[in-house]
C-alpha cells in the first residue's frame, strides 16, 4: 500500500468565517438547477417548468416526506425565475405568468412550513439564462429579496469581469448585513477566479461567504461526481484551511435520485459530500424518486456525520489500490468517518485489508477501535490499535464506516 498524504497535517485554527450566524453546519435542502434547469415552457410541460407550482410541489414533498425533519430545510430557486424586465422602480421581479402570486407569496407558503426559501441572481450584466443580473442594483436587489423574507442568495458570476469579483461580491456582503435579516450567501466568485486563471483569496472568501462553489457545475453522471472529488481531493490543504462553522466549501448539487447514478454511485456522492462536509442541497424530483434513492438521503448515521458541528473537511490519505482510495474525516469526537473510494468498473467488489495505522489514525492514544459500517450496519466490535480490518469495496462505490475508540 501506498501512502499518499498524511492526514490530519496543520488544521488552520484561525478561520475568519462570514459572521452572520448562518451555516453553522453545511446547509442542507433543495436547489432547482441540475435537475430542472431554465425550463421555461409551462404550457407543454407544467408539471417541470419553473414555477411557483413547482417550489410549492417540492416544498410539500420536503416536509410530508421526512426530508425536514432529516435537516433539509432550504428550497432554493435558481435562475430563469424573473421577468425580462426589471420593474418601473428598477427592481426585480417575478415572471408574472409562472410566479403569479410572487415571491413574497411563495416565501410565506415555504416559512408556514418550516422551511426556508433561497433565490438565485448574478454580479453580472445578466444571469448565466439571460435575465437581469445585479451589476449596478445591488443594494436594491439586496433590500428587494430581504422585503421578500428570502433566506438565501445565490451569487453567480456569468456576464461578469472576474478581475472585479473581489470587490464586488464582498459588497454584496454589505448589502446583504445591512438588510437586517439573516440571508446565507452563497458565491458562486471563486469558480470564476478559478476558470480565467485568477488566485482566489479564500481568507476573504470565507470572510464573505457562507458558502462557495469552486469548481464546474455538477451534471448527471458518475463522471461529474468523480471530477469534483478530484478536484477537491488535488486543492484539499487549501479547501480545509478556510472550512469551519459559518464557512463551507460547495462541490454543488447532489444528484441522487437523478438518471444517471446508480445506486451504489449514489451512495458514494453522499459519501463523499459527507466527508467534505459539503452542502447538502438536492437536486432531483422529490414527487417521483425512488424510496431506496430516498432512504439514502435520509440515512441518520451519515447525516449527523455531515452535519457534525465541527465543519471539518476531511482529506484523501490513501491510495489503497491502483482504484480505492481511502479518505477521512475528523469530528468533534473521537471518531473518525471514513470512506474508501472504488473508481474501478471491473465487475466484482475488491476485497482490502487496512490497518488504522495506515489511515493515519492515532492508534498510540486510544486503547482500541470499532467499526460500524453506515450503509449496511456491520459492526466489527472490539479491535486492538495495531489492527487490521478488511473491506470489500463494490465497484464505482464505497464502503463507509464510522471507526470509533473503544475499550
Ligand atoms: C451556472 C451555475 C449553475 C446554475 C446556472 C444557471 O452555470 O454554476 O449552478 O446556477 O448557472 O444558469
Amino acid at each position: 500500500m501506498l501512502r499518499v498524504l498524511l492526514i490530519f497535517g496543520a488544521l488552520c485554527g484561525c478561520i475568519h468565517a462570514l459572521d452572520n450566524g448562518l451555516a453553522r453546519t453545511p446547509p442542507m435542502g433543495w436547489l432547482a438547477w441540475e435537475r430542472f434547469r431554465c425550463n421555461i415552457d409551462c404550457k407543454n410541460d407544467p408539471k417541470n417548468c419553473i414555477s411557483e407550482q413547482l417550489f410549492m410541489e417540492m416544498a410539500d414533498r420536503m416536509v410530508e416526506d421526512g426530508y425536514l425533519d432529516a435537516g433539509y430545510e432550504y428550497i432554493n430557486i435558481d435562475d430563469c425565475w424573473s421577468s425580462k424586465q426589471r420593474d418601473s422602480q428598477g427592481r426585480l421581479q417575478a415572471d408574472p405568468d409562472r410566479f403569479p402570486s410572487g415571491i413574497k407569496a411563495l416565501a410565506d407558503y415555504v416559512h408556514k412550513r418550516g422551511l426556508k426559501l433561497g433565490i438565485y441572481g448574478d454580479y453580472g450584466n445578466l444571469t448565466c439564462g439571460g435575465y437581469p443580473g445585479s451589476l449596478g442594483h445591488l443594494e436594491v436587489d439586496a433590500n428587494t429579496f430581504a422585503e421578500w423574507g428570502v433566506d438565501m442568495f445565490k451569487m453567480d458570476g456569468c456576464y461578469a469581469d472576474p478581475k472585479t469579483m473581489k470587490k464586488g461580491y464582498p459588497e454584496m456582503t454589505k448589502y446583504l448585513n445591512q438588510t437586517g435579516r439573516p440571508i446565507l450567501f452563497s458565491c458562486s466568485w471563486p469558480d470564476y477566479e478559478r476558470a480565467s486563471g485568477i488566485e482566489v483569496d479564500y481568507k476573504l472568501v470565507a470572510e464573505n461567504c457562507n458558502i462557495w462553489r469552486n469548481y464546474d457545475d455538477i451534471q448527471d453522471s458518475w463522471q461529474s461526481v468523480l471530477g469534483i472529488v478530484d478536484y477537491y481531493a488535488k486543492e484539499q490543504d487549501t479547501l480545509a484551511a478556510v472550512q469551519g462553522p459559518g464557512s463551507f466549501n460547495d462541490p454543488d448539487m447532489i444528484i441522487v435520485g437523478d438518471f444517471g447514478l446508480s445506486y451504489e454511485q449514489a451512495k458514494a456522492q453522499i459519501a463523499m459530500w459527507t466527508i467534505f462536509a459539503a452542502p447538502m442541497l438536492m437536486s432531483n424530483d422529490l414527487r417521483t424518486i425512488r424510496p431506496e434513492f430516498r432512504e439514502l438521503l435520509l440515512n441518520k448515521e451519515v447525516i449527523n456525520i455531515n452535519q457534525d458541528s465541527s465543519g471539518h473537511f476531511g482529506k484523501r490519505v490513501l491510495q489503497v489500490t491502483p482504484s480505492i482510495q481511502a479518505f477521512v474525516r475528523q469530528t468533534d469526537g473521537p471518531c473518525w468517518p471514513t470512506v474508501f473510494l472504488n473508481r474501478g468498473s471491473g465487475g466484482n467488489p475488491t476485497n482490502i485489508t487496512v490497518s488504522f495505522s495506515d489511515l493515519g489514525l492515532p492508534i498510540h492514544s486510544v486503547e482500541g477501535f470499532d467499526v460500524l459500517d453506515l450503509f449496511t450496519g456491520a459492526y466489527s466490535g472490539y479491535l486492538t490499535p495495531d489492527a487490521s480490518y478488511s473491506y470489500s469495496v463494490p465497484p464505482s462505490g464505497v464502503v463507509m464506516v464510522k471507526i470509533g475508540t473503544a475499550e
